[in-house]
């Protein structure tokens, strides 16, 4: 048999067992049998990226010592985070990952194994031998071999989740998704969590509103659980991920011979979401024609599958959750008023991270030692912690957690230190303030107007720093800008800057002014 052939008959049996930790056994065993390898494991994440199946063969995964197991945990988390293949033929010339101790060869591949743009696992593979290290045509093989298994973790992990979902949300999620998972203790958010707590126990349809990542699907999964229906699913559901026809029969389920391909009966999320919580996530992104749909369940909870004339009752709670101005699309006609209104029972803003900055330490601490995890505890060097406290953060929570996930990461010590940090953080400066801002903005002005009225303020303003340090000297005041002195008195003419002014002020009184920047360009 070639290896083609091999791959496909370890396909076929991967595919065909239905028990999770079976299909990993035969998936691993299979996978370093063809790829000669020596070592290797496969890892199941959930969406949190906690690993939740785990197989391995030859690998001591309790045994942190072992400079194999330290290595192939760097590469298999780098891999998890950014969902790129991994093949080097010795790994242990590579720095960045690792030492191997009086190990000298280590070959690795390290797959990740992808769904929906989502990584759901990773398979593993080593060698410590430069005879057998791995090919780029062993890589490429794993890389369809990875597929296969992601076909197979998919579907066993779906029926896993379908037999389980009353165990889904056990104690565990409950916990951390419950209040004490929540960091809120800025007046807006604990605000937030009253509402919450208020509404939770209704069946009110809630609109939550807030920018990107500030946490609209954890106050939705707040909302679930604190509610009588807290031991029934939690569907949520992109509206913006799917097109109208595909979304419509997932919403509602479809009969069989719907449409072409339509083969069996097919339950929608408003069947699976029965007596649970539906959230119907990115609202906005609706089309017209399903809000007409939707609206008539919010009334009166019937709907059909598509293809069925079959009238069902739904008995989800539905909770929205929208980044956008559903007002604002509501007059530009995307949005149906009558939806909107339907929607908007009870509506909960959530503040952006820079509306609510005091609770800043607060997530930066969780949020770091959440991602520390079993590594041991991490600390941030204070400049770090300065930069962290400083920036506007425009991707909101989601954002900072980034960072510090990374940065935990990255730092192989104890403490994160500011090269941790991503660089669009380091180079940070804070944004013109508000004021400043509209100042800069007026409406109807345009950006050229705009822009050559605040460089003539910056000029102007430099000139006069310039001339105050000199004390009143205009050629030292020229070379302090490092321009020529013809260029600095024309400008000083031009802005109409009186050098005499600044005779009087002597040099020391200026001493602890602010610095001038070095060059104006001339
Ligand atoms: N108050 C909070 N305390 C702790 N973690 C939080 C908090 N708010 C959000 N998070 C975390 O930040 C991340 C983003 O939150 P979430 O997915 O709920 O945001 P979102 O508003 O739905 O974002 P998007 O608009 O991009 O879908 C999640 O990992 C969530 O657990
Ligand atoms: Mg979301």
């Amino acid at each position: 048999m070639t290896k083609l052939e091999r791959l496909l008959e370890l396909g076929k049996s991967v595919l065909a067992e239905r028990d999770v930790d079976r299909m990993l056994t035969i998936a691993i065993d299979g996978v370093i049998e063809l790829c000669h390898a020596e070592s290797g494991m496969i890892l199941l994440f959930n969406a949190e990226g906690e690993t939740v199946f785990d197989v391995a063969r030859n690998l001591q995964k309790e045994d942190l010592g072992e400079p194999e197991s330290q290595v192939s945990r760097t590469i298999v988390e780098r891999v998890r985070l950014e969902g790129i293949p991994f093949w080097q033929a010795n790994v242990l010339d590579d720095r960045t990952i690792g030492r191997g101790g009086r190990l000298q060869i280590l070959s690795v591949i390290c797959q990740p194994i992808r769904d929906l743009g989502r990584t759901l696992g990773v398979v593993y593979l080593g060698h410590r031998s430069d005879q057998e290290a791995f090919t780029e045509e062993t890589a490429k093989l794993v890389a369809s071999f990875s597929e296969l298994v992601s076909l197979a973790a998919r579907n066993a992990l779906e029926r896993r989740q379908l037999t389980r979902h009353i165990g889904l949300l056990s104690k565990e999620l409950r916990t951390r998704f419950d209040f004490q998972a929540i960091v809120g203790r800025d007046p807006k958010m604990v605000e937030v969590l009253r509402l919450v707590a208020q509404v939770a126990d209704s069946d009110a349809t809630v609109l939550i509103r807030g920018e990107s990542g500030t946490g609209k699907e954890l106050i939705a999964r707040a909302i679930h659980l604190n509610s009588r229906r807290r031991d029934k699913p939690f569907v949520p559901i992109n509206c913006g991920a799917l097109p109208e026809a595909l979304l419509e029969s997932e919403l509602f389920g479809h009969a069989r011979g719907a449409f072409t391909g339509a083969v069996r009966d097919h339950q929608g999320w408003f069947e699976r979401a029965d007596e649970g919580t539906l959230l119907l996530d990115e609202v906005g992104e609706l089309p017209p024609a399903l809000q007409v749909k939707l609206l008539r369940v919010l009334e009166n909870g019937d709907y059909s599958r598509v293809g069925s004339t079959q009238i069902r009752r739904a008995n989800a709670r539905i909770v929205a959750a929208t980044n956008r101005d559903l007002e604002e699309m509501a007059k530009e006609g995307r949005i149906r008023r009558d939806f909107l209104y339907r929607l908007n029972v009870v509506e909960i803003r959530l503040p952006s991270l820079r509306e609510r900055r005091s609770d800043l330490p607060l997530l930066i601490r969780r949020l770091v030692d959440q991602h520390a995890g079993r590594r041991g505890p991490k600390r941030l060097a204070p400049e770090a912690e300065r930069l962290l406290l400083a920036y506007d953060y425009p991707g909101n929570i989601r954002e900072l957690q980034n960072f510090l996930q990374r940065a935990v990461l990255l730092s192989e010590g104890e403490t994160i230190e500011v090269r941790h940090l991503p660089e669009a953080l380091q180079g940070w400066e804070p944004p013109l303030t508000t004021e400043a801002e509209e100042e800069a903005l007026p409406p109807g002005e345009g950006f050229r107007a705009s822009k050559q009225r605040m460089i003539e303020r910056f000029e102007r303003d430099y000139l006069s720093r310039c001339l105050r340090k000199a004390g009143g000297n205009i050629s030292l005041a020229a070379r302090l800008a490092k321009i020529d002195y013809k260029n600095f008195y024309t400008k000083m003419q031009h802005y109409g800057i009186d050098a005499a002014k600044y005779r009087s002020l002597g040099e020391e009184e200026l001493g602890n002014g602010r610095d001038i920047p070095p060059g104006l360009p001339s």
